[in-house]
């Protein structure tokens, strides 16, 4: 029954809307309430073996491919922030490449919607050689990466049909981020800021250079257009040259650490002419574009699920394949 359309046209517009149910199949069973001396925790099953080798890993290395790679960038601040271990990221391609260093005090976490991408698949044979700690991150019981790592968690999405992974990747986020209240889970000064996390878990604030790097993807993989995720404080660095009046820009907005700095670039990208549509938090309009000539995207504070939306209504537009691009398959099993 999941794989039927149901009442949308496009596998893509119904796996956009399906994540509320996603990630609640996701978290389901693994977030703890209650207990007297520990009021909130994480409990995941496929890991609890392991976390103690995890917590004493010199390194924590992730390693995907294509969207699985962008949210392993969307975890990274938490899992450095609670777990207090250097983490590093791999586009599994670029390490065999390289033959980047690998060590076996290291944990390497393989993320991967389908659990089949060959370069993935290369990888993990790579770092299972050189005897790090291998845990797979999949959506697909049974495959290949969820086989041959020593433990892991399936992110339970659900099947995804369309091409651009859509609900796999908010549930792959969810998963790291419960991967990081894990390893953080025998730190007492944390413990304040992990029930925090646990209560408004969906609410996670720095997620926005990775939901660029993912939006542009996306607009890139089904609207066929070219496109860009930057980060405010490299606009400067080179991409200001190509901004005119001709340069569709969005700039994701909402409240966060970062904030003040959105806002100067976005002053930046106005006095340059350039096509503003701005994502802010609701409410935030005024503060965000005070020329009042962007178009302005308000999002609840929790906005992460809506951002795929955008490379779906282009590609509708432009009269392109949304479920199926073209050049792409779902699972590339060559390298
Ligand atoms: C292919 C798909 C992408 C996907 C990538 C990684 O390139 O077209 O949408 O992100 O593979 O796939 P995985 O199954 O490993 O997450």
């Amino acid at each position: 029954e999941q794989i039927n359309k149901g009442k949308y046209e496009h596998y893509m517009q119904k796996e956009i809307h399906e994540q509320p149910e996603s990630l609640t199949t996701t978290m389901r069973g693994r977030l703890i309430r209650g207990g007297s001396c520990k009021s909130k925790s994480v409990l995941l099953g496929g890991l609890k073996d392991h976390l103690k080798i995890i917590r004493r890993s010199r390194r924590i290395v992730f390693i995907g491919c294509g969207t699985s790679y962008n949210a392993a960038l969307a975890a990274r601040p938490i899992l450095e922030e609670l777990s207090g271990i250097p983490v590093a990221m791999e586009i599994a391609s670029d390490l065999l490449d390289r033959q980047g260093p690998i060590y076996r005090e290291d944990t390497t976490v393989f993320v991967s919607q389908s659990g089949e991408t060959a370069d993935t698949l290369r990888a993990l044979e790579y770092a299972l050689e050189n005897g790090a700690l291998c845990v797979g991150i999949t959506n697909t019981v049974g495959s290949a990466i969820a086989r041959n790592t020593h433990c892991g968690v399936h992110i339970n999405a659900g099947c995804e049909i369309g091409v651009a992974s859509t609900k796999a990747y908010t549930s792959q986020i969810v998963v790291m981020a419960m991967l990081a209240l894990a390893i953080g889970d025998d730190t007492i000064s944390s413990q304040a800021r992990r029930e925090a996390i646990i209560d408004g878990l969906f609410d996670l604030p720095r997620y926005n250079y990775a939901t660029a790097l993912e939006g542009a993807l996306k607009v890139k993989e089904v609207a066929l257009m070219h496109s860009e995720g930057i980060l405010a404080g490299e606009m400067k660095h080179g991409p200001l040259a190509l901004v005119d009046e001709n340069l569709p820009i969005v700039v994701v907005a909402t409240r966060d650490a970062c904030f003040s700095k959105q806002q100067s670039v976005i002053q930046q990208l106005h006095a340059r002419k350039g096509r503003l549509i701005v994502m802010c938090t609701k409410g935030d309009a005024a503060s965000v574009c005070v020329s009042g000539s962007c178009r302005i995207i308000e999002v609840p504070q929790v906005e992460d699920c809506l951002q795929p939306l955008l490379a779906y209504h282009l590609t509708v537009l432009r009269g392109h394949n949304v479920d199926q691009p073209r050049n792409l398959a779902k699972s590339v099993t060559t390298q």
